[in-house]
């Protein structure tokens, strides 16, 4: 029936396009944009009440679709509402078969035929998984980053797939909150940078194509800031905090085009963000002029009820809707309670036409009205998931996550003839940790472990010594199952096998399930016996390589005082052995820089590199006192901050520049400064670029990045590498979310991490 629908249009559709045929692309854009929002507004003015609630009700994929239709119970009525037109979108539902078969429910039952958008959490990689978000991050390569969501959206798209719940785009500074892993780390800047290229590489160039997926920014807004890193705690923060650290990727996201957003279980400052009209009404559709439509977080609506913002599921379908929120996912509220609530003259119909006006131009945009089975290629779907290209490109994303945090005695690369190796650790022999907590439709056990990796490089002796197990079972959901092992056993063998070898590499860290949704922490540790087990190891060979497996930044003190070599190699996806073996080996120098900083004990987080002055810093210098901003125990600075990574070769940062001392607030600031590189091998390195507003009318950061730029040196070469900063970069948000830029004094800072090595200044007028 949407046949019926599309033939309502073609006159006006055929003639719009003759008239777009000459002219250039931004406006045939436009064009296509008021082609798509005038059938939108005749396809509105059709639509029953019922049917302009149903688009705005989400359910999960609750039953085979493709077996016999349920006859009872809530499969029963979520089948029935499907034939009703009552449902505007299904999640969870996947595979070319499963989407067919829903798809086709609406389409040829339903009275209008508006065919579903199907969502699901492909947040890094469908079948072929990438590095888990954080990793990526790691990378700062938004080229690589932009392909891997590129090709994560091309397998979704083969399954049936064309909405993803990602980019989260959520700012955190602490490493106890699960969810770090999910997120691009403790930056506005790289965050936002990080934001746009994923945005980009699901959605693509054109998002009616077969390959491309619609994304969404989540979570809206300020969720990463749950208080003691609990999961779906309270968010108090200050304004300063929201404008200028919170908002910033998910202005760029929306600025990239993303099409939907996401709300969030927390509160934001008294406010359920999914009632928050503030954030959504205000902030986000008036003030940036977003277009497309807010889903709810999963059961967010009805969990108003539980903070005690409203009585009842009905009063929290009011409040979301009022607030913004245009669609529900799996609450319930609005199927239940929207009709009564517009007949009750409580909820202005207008309100429904604008958020169902959103969720109906995004369907457009996908091609979904013109064949609503496009997703459903049996055969592409087939030839496109797992492919070996895709398997290279999730293997190159994955080399350029792992972060070298250690390397004494060029302990690293290993040499590749001769050397007789111990492996040893659980995660070491894992084929399913490395796939993270967000695997989606990943086969269990289907990545590359470190064991396989490096028995490909067949020079050494490799043997391998599990030490102890990491978790006593292993699930998505049960607590329990992920709690650690506190068997030691196995040590024996373990410390036996160290004793005869050359090199001993420890792979230890989290399990892929020990970070994510619902998994905060309250030591950042190496969790279970895994501590002891490297110390014990290390009182008979100290020539270890540390492999680190983590969701999240880990407090490794001890290991980095003793262990020579530490490798962040956090859960690369279904390619994590070769990648973690070809940088053993040298066959790929490391790049990646820590998009966190890594505290020195749990008692330091929040802890980042962006941090305020005080009224008494750091340059307070006199330490014998007591009186300033410090611990007693232990100093400020993390053990590896924000930005810090090493490579096989050195790099020398000279001569920063400016090209004058003072500028007015409009023109731009030229920097330049020159890179060689020191070292014997090719090498990569992430020049940083951070700012210091020395006095400011709101109180600025110690440091703020404001740029970078990613650079190959061979041995001895130099470089002089651009940067331009304008007042996109000089400014700031003040309370009221006005982006300022004050005249004043400037430090600029260049190196290769936040602890960087050149200082220069200007001066603004
Ligand atoms: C998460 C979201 C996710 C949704 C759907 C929620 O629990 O917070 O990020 O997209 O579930 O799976």
């Amino acid at each position: 029936m949407y046949y019926k629908i599309t033939s309502l249009f073609i006159f006006f559709f055929l003639s719009s396009q003759y008239n777009s045929y000459s002219q250039n692309h931004n406006k045939n854009k436009s064009n296509q944009d008021k082609i798509i929002q005038a059938k939108v507004d005749s396809l509105i003015k059709i639509m029953t009440l019922e049917e302009k609630v149903g688009q705005m009700n989400q359910y999960n994929g609750f039953y085979d679709v493709t077996g016999p239709s349920p006859n009872e119970g809530n499969s029963k009525i979520k089948y029935d509402q499907l034939r009703s037109g009552l449902v505007g979108s299904m999640l969870n539902v996947r595979g070319v078969k499963e989407v067919r078969a829903v798809q086709k429910i609406v389409i040829e039952e339903s009275r209008l035929g508006i065919p579903l958008i199907i969502g699901f959490d492909v947040i890094h990689g469908y079948k072929t998984i990438s590095p888990i978000p954080l990793a990526e991050a790691a990378s700062w390569d938004l080229k690589a980053i932009k392909k891997s969501a590129g090709v994560a959206a091309e397998e979704a798209a083969a399954a049936g797939i064309n909405w993803t719940f990602a980019p989260m785009v959520d700012i955190s500074r602490d490493a106890r909150w699960g969810r770090v892993m999910e997120g691009a780390g403790e930056d506005p800047y790289l965050a936002s940078r990080i934001a746009e290229a994923r945005v980009t590489g699901f959605q693509g160039e054109d998002l009616s194509s077969v390959q491309t997926i619609a994304a969404c920014a989540k979570h809206f807004a300020a969720y990463g800031f749950s208080e003691s890193g609990k999961e779906y705690n309270t968010v108090d923060i200050g304004t300063s905090t929201l404008y200028n650290i919170v908002l910033p990727p998910f202005k760029a996201a929306a600025d990239a085009g993303v099409k939907t957003f996401m709300n969030g279980f927390n509160e934001l400052n008294g406010i359920p963000a999914t009632g928050n009209s503030f954030l959504q009404r205000e902030i986000l559709k008036k003030r940036w002029g977003f277009d497309g439509f807010v889903v709810s977080d999963w059961a967010s609506i009805g969990e108003m009820t539980s903070w005690g913002y409203t009585e009842n599921l009905k009063a929290a379908a009011k409040k979301a809707v009022l607030a913004g929120s245009d669609m529900d996912m799996e609450s319930n509220a609005y199927i239940t309670h929207l009709l009564q609530l517009v007949k009750n003259n409580e909820v202005d119909e207008a309100i429904l036409d604008d958020a169902v006006s959103r969720i109906l131009k995004v369907k457009y945009e996908l091609g979904l009205f013109d064949d609503p089975y496009k997703y459903c290629d049996e055969k592409r779907e087939l030839t496109t998931i797992g492919s070996v290209k895709n398997k290279e490109a999730v293997l190159d994303m994955a080399r350029k996550s792992i972060v070298l945090l250690k390397n004494e005695n060029q302990i690293l690369p290993l040499r590749k003839n001769g050397q007789k190796i111990a492996l040893i650790g659980a995660l070491a022999n894992d084929k399913n940790s490395p796939l993270g907590s967000w695997r989606t439709a990943a086969d269990d056990n289907s990545a590359i472990s470190v064991l396989e990796g490096m028995q490909k490089y067949s020079g050494n002796t490799l043997s391998f010594a599990k030490g102890a197990d990491l978790v006593i079972g292993e699930t998505a959901f049960i607590h329990e199952l992920n709690i650690n092992s506190t068997d030691k056993t196995g040590f024996k063998e373990a410390i036996d096998l160290a004793k005869q070898t050359d090199v001993v590499i420890m792979v230890l860290g989290e399990h892929g399930y020990q970070s994510g949704e619902g998994r905060s922490r309250t030591s950042l540790d190496l969790p279970g016996v895994q501590q002891e087990l490297l110390e014990e190891v290390f009182k008979v060979n100290k020539n270890i390589v540390l492999v680190l497996n983590n969701g999240r930044p880990l407090s490794i003190t001890w290991a980095d005082e003793h262990i020579p070599a530490i490798v962040e190699a956090w859960h690369l996806g279904t390619e994590t052995g070769n990648a973690i073996a070809q940088v053993l080996y040298g066959d790929y120098n490391p790049s990646g820089k820590l998009p966190v900083s890594f505290p020195r004990n749990i008692g330091q987080v929040p802890i980042y590199y962006n941090y305020k002055s005080t009224g008494r810093p750091l340059a307070y210098e006199d330490k014998k006192m007591v009186f300033w901003s410090h611990y007693s125990d232990v100093e400020n600075t993390p053990l590896y901050p924000f930005g810090y990574g090493l490579s096989y070769t050195s790099f020398k940062y000279n001569s920063l520049e400016t090209d004058k001392k003072v500028y007015g607030t409009n023109e731009k600031v030229n920097i330049s400064v020159t890179l060689k590189n020191t070292g014997e091998v090719t090498g990569k390195e992430v020049i940083q670029l951070y700012i210091q507003d020395l006095f400011a009318s709101i109180t600025r950061p110690v440091k703020e990045l404001k740029a970078f730029k990613m650079i190959e040196l061979k041995p001895g070469e130099s470089k002089k590498v651009n940067f331009v900063l304008d007042k996109e970069s000089l400014g700031f948000y003040n309370n009221e979310g006005e982006y300022m830029i004050e005249p004043g004094k400037f430090k600029i800072f260049v190196g290769g991490s936040s602890y960087t090595s050149l200082e220069s200044n200007f001066e603004l007028k």
